[in-house]
C-alpha cells in the first residue's frame, strides 16, 4: 500500500476515534490532562516562550497543549481532521469550548503547512509524528515556518529494537482491526527521530532520558524532545531554497 493510502486509512481511524471520544466525558478529561501536562514539560524546559506557536495535529478536541500555553499570544492549532461535533454533557462541553476560544484553528497538512516562512517562535508537535504521511517532510516543515532562534517541541513513542519486532511481526496483524495498529502508519526508534530533527537542520537543546534496559527491551517509551533552528543560521544552520 503507498503511504498516501495508509495515511488515509489511518485518518479514517483517527477520525473514528475522535468522532466517537467525544461523547465519553472520562475520555475528554483524560486527554485535556495529558495536554496539560505537555504544556507545563514545555513551559519548565522554556521558561519564556515566544509570542506565536503553532501546533501540528492539535487533535479532535482543537486544543492540544497550546489550549494551556497561556502565555503565548498568537496560538495557531491545525490537524488535517476539523473537531468533530461535541456531545458531552453541558458543563464540560462549556471547558473545552473556552479552551479551544484560545486557538485559531486550520485544517491542513503537516506535510505543506499554510504559513510563510519564519512565521513562528515555537512549534509543538505532540503524539502526531507517528500518525502522519510523511514524517521527514512534517519535520522539515516545522524547521521552514519557524523564526531563526526558534523552538521545536517534538514528542512521539518510540521502540527498542525489540519493541519495533514485536509490533512488525505479532501486534501489526494480531490487533491489526485495533486503533492502536490502525491508526499508526508509522513506528520509530530514537535515532531515527534525532536523524530526522538533525538532518532538517535543528539543534538538539534538551531530550528525556531512558534506562539502557528500557532502549534495548523495553517496549516503547515517549521520547521529548526541544530542538532550536540556529540563530545564525550561517554558523551551522541550514537554509533551504
Ligand atoms: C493521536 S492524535 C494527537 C492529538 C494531540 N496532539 C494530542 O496529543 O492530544 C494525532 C493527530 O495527528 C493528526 N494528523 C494525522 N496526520 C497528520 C498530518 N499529516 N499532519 C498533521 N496532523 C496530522 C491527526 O488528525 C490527529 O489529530
Amino acid at each position: 500500500m503507498s503511504n498516501s493510502k495508509q495515511w488515509q486509512h489511518a485518518q479514517q481511524a483517527e477520525g473514528e476515534y475522535w468522532s466517537g471520544l467525544t461523547a465519553q466525558e472520562e475520555g475528554i478529561r483524560h486527554v485535556l490532562q495529558e495536554n496539560r501536562e505537555v504544556a507545563a514539560r514545555i513551559s519548565a524546559w522554556l521558561p519564556v516562550l515566544p509570542n506565536a506557536t503553532l501546533e501540528i495535529g492539535v487533535g479532535g478536541l482543537g486544543i492540544g497543549a497550546l489550549g494551556f500555553l497561556k502565555q503565548t499570544s498568537l496560538r495557531v492549532g491545525m490537524d488535517p481532521l476539523p473537531p468533530p461535533p461535541l456531545i458531552c454533557g453541558d458543563s464540560l462541553r462549556a471547558v473545552v469550548l473556552s479552551l479551544r476560544k484560545s486557538v485559531h484553528l486550520v485544517t491542513a497538512q503537516g506535510e505543506r503547512l499554510p504559513f510563510p516562512d519564519g512565521s513562528f517562535g515555537l512549534v509543538l508537535c505532540s503524539n502526531v509524528l507517528d500518525h502522519v504521511c510523511n514524517p521527514q517532510s512534517v519535520v522539515a516543515e516545522a524547521y521552514r515556518v519557524l523564526q531563526p532562534g526558534g523552538y521545536f517541541y517534538l514528542a512521539v513513542d518510540v521502540f527498542s529494537f525489540a519493541g519495533l519486532v514485536k509490533w512488525y511481526l505479532w501486534t501489526r496483524w494480531r490487533r491489526k482491526k485495533e486503533i492502536l495498529v490502525r491508526a499508526h502508519p508509522y513506528r520509530f526508534r530514537e535515532p531515527e527521530l534525532l536523524y530526522y530533527l538533525c538532518s532538517a537542520g535543528f539543534r538538539l537543546i534538551n531530550k528525556n532520558e531512558v534506562s539502557l534496559a528500557k532502549r534495548l527491551c523495553g517496549r516503547s517509551w515517549d521520547c521529548l524532545t526541544l530542538a532550536q533552528k540556529p540563530a545564525d543560521l550561517n554558523f551551522g544552520g541550514r537554509e533551504r531554497h
